[in-house]
């Protein structure tokens, strides 16, 4: 089928590339020029693992292509997918003008039937307001369906998540897209889900926040855990055998960031506040997620006292593994907040040291993790990455004015790393 993506970010370049990996004919289109400029030459303007073969794969088979013109794509395509940014605005509510202009862009160009899908996370009623732009300034009598097609990608494992979802949501209005809508995911062997379009929407905010509150909920039961000696790592294991909870999304640690979770939470709590409805629930969540950096802060206070002329090392600065991805990031948090205490940093990270370099002021980047501990007053884990369960422990040990690690992700073991001789805190064990 002949698919056409608005917007090529995460969700958008990754699912052009899946589309066209299953044989649809995909243009991307983006208004950044330099962006698509360098998808043209053949590079990949984020890191996300076996995307960048996913994308030179198709195109050079001709099925993926790449342009600035929205009405290229229209013209050209049967299907429209709307994959462009929804940011927040201060008071946490959505800032929808991405999509209501692409929406009337999209008007402008089309000429005959098209099914216009959005995919971005909107806040429940935008589909409605979608099609009306597109009545409104589109041509008379050239017709439309407007469908929600949420996405469950995550990062560092999207080009995954997209070639193997759990579930595709479908939401309509009529029954009119449907087949083609089918016919599009056929190749992905999901179940596809078809709703309304208010609950398909409300299907993509009601799964990122439940998501974060499992976060949350684990990272409270840490706190009791560390007040009665217990260890969170073995109360999620057992929590997690029950298939009811599941283990997924039940890792202790500094908490949850991103480009999503923090920023889908305010506006699900806002879109509700606008419905009437006070969704304390979600703010307890949120209030548990900034505790949960401050508790660790403490901890590090608590050993090193006063951080003023100190050196820290801390491994980590995408906001998960897998991601150059610093947005939201509780680890760059955690730096900033060190930083203001007076601490000095040496900083690290598999993949994001480029973009990290954007956002920290006066750090030393250290290329190599194991030499990142020299000098330094102890060492934080900040980001989940598996490659620091292979940090070389015994030089940073040695290399460390005092054998002091904080792990704020629990990748190593307590007992262990006491036996080898470092002080080691780590969460809710
Ligand atoms: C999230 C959702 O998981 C996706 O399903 C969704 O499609 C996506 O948002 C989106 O709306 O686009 P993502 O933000 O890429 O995906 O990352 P996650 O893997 O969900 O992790 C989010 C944060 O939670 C990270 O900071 C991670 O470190 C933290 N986390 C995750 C925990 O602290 N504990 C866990 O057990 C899991």
């Amino acid at each position: 089928m002949k698919l056409s993506i608005i917007g090529t970010g995460y969700v958008g370049l990754t699912t052009g590339a899946c589309f066209a990996e299953v044989g649809h004919e995909v243009i991307c289109v983006d208004n950044d020029t330099a962006k698509v400029q360098m998808l043209l030459d053949g590079g990949i303007p984020i890191y996300e693992p076996g995307l960048e073969e996913l994308v030179q794969r198709n195109v050079a088979a001709g099925r993926l292509r790449f342009t600035t013109h929205i009405a290229e794509g229209v013209s050209q395509s049967g299907v429209v997918f709307i994959a462009v940014p929804t940011p927040p605005q201060p008071d946490g509510s959505v800032d929808l003008s991405f999509i209501e202009r692409v929406a009337r862009e999209i008007a402008g160009a089309m000429t005959s039937y098209k099914i216009v899908v959005d995919k971005s996370t909107v806040p429940v009623n935008t589909g409605d307001k979608v099609a009306e732009t597109i009545r409104r300034y589109g041509k008379t009598g050239v017709e439309c369906d407007v469908v929600s097609n949420p996405e469950f990608l995550r990062e560092g494992f999207a080009v995954e998540d997209l070639m193997r979802p759990d579930r595709i949501v479908v939401g309509v209005r009529s029954p009119r897209p449907v087949a083609t809508m089918k016919e599009i995911y056929a190749p992905f062997d999901a179940p596809v889900l078809v709703t309304d379009i208010n609950s398909a929407e409300l299907i993509k905010h009601a799964s990122n926040s439940f998501l974060a509150l499992k976060i949350s909920y684990i990272n409270a039961i840490s706190v009791l855990c560390e007040a009665t000696g217990a260890n969170i790592q073995e109360v999620a294991n057992g929590m997690g055998m029950d298939v009811r909870i599941g283990r997924r999304f039940l890792q202790a640690g500094l908490g949850f960031g991103g480009s999503c979770f923090p920023k889908d939470l305010s506006a699900f709590i806002k879109i509700a506040e606008q419905i009437g409805y006070d969704f304390r629930l979600l703010k307890e969540v949120q209030r548990i997620n900034t505790e949960q950096m401050q508790r660790f802060l403490r901890k590090i206070t608590d050993t090193l006292w006063v951080l003023k002329d100190k050196t820290i090392g801390v491994l980590g600065l995408a906001f998960k593994q897998n991601t150059d991805d610093v947005r939201m990031s509780p680890a760059i948090e955690l730096c900033q907040r060190l930083q203001k205490e007076g601490a000095r940093l040496r900083v690290h990270d598999p993949k994001a040291m480029d973009k990290a370099r954007g956002v920290l002021q006066d750090v030393t980047f250290v290329d190599d993790m194991n030499t990142v501990a020299e000098g330094c007053d102890a060492l934080v884990v900040a980001t989940e990455w598996d490659d620091f369960k292979q940090l070389d422990l015994e030089r940073a040990r040695k290399a460390l004015t005092h054998p002091i690690l904080f792990d704020g992700r629990n990748l190593f073991d307590p007992e262990e790393m006491e036996q080898r001789g470092w002080i080691y805190k780590s969460v809710g064990r």
